[in-house]
């Protein structure tokens, strides 16, 4: 669905004011899980600010995206301790692999990689967070066992549509 077709429901809940526009922001990532351009220039026209204010507002925040989230998501801790057991070496293996940088999602939006500050499990480290779920003492050759899974189970879903 194009983010525009709906994007009115949101816009009705707020004044057209300046200090809202993060509150549109937010619903929109909240229903979309990302902010297309067409939804930037409506949010921005509808508060009344200039695009390059809903771009900084959009880069201050991480928790805002511009482009939409591949099928998993691939987060790396980053912390200290996952810093020093090497998470920095898997983040690179990562991209490489999947030719895309920390931040990015793959073009056949399969998958995100970012990387994020400690995620509380600094006991395990290194730490990936994979769809939610905690990896622990992680290395680069345990990842790419579990990229072939998420790359297995992708195909089935595919041949799955494919027979329905
Ligand atoms: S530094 Fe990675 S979990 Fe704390």
């Amino acid at each position: 669905m194009h983010q525009g077709e709906l994007l009115d429901d949101i816009l009705d809940q707020y004044p057209e004011k300046p200090e809202y526009l993060i509150f549109l922001l937010q619903d929109i990532q909240s229903k979309y899980g990302y902010i297309s351009q067409d939804s930037m220039g409506q949010a921005c026209e509808h508060a009344g600010v200039p695009l390059t204010q809903g771009y900084s507002v959009a880069t201050f925040y991480q928790s805002f995206r511009l482009d939409p989230s591949g099928e998993h998501d691939i987060r790396v801790c980053m912390g200290t301790a996952c810093h020093l057991k090497g998470a920095q070496r898997i983040v690179d293996d990562l991209s490489r692999k999947l030719n895309i940088k920390s931040g990015e999602t793959t073009q056949d939006l399969r998958y995100t990689l970012s990387t994020v500050n400690c995620v509380g499990a600094c006991a395990l480290a290194p730490v990936i967070v994979v769809d939610e779920e905690y990896k622990s003492g992680m290395t680069a050759k345990k990842m790419d066992k579990q990229l072939k899974i998420m790359e297995n189970e992708l195909t089935e879903d595919t041949k799955e549509q494919g027979n329905a």
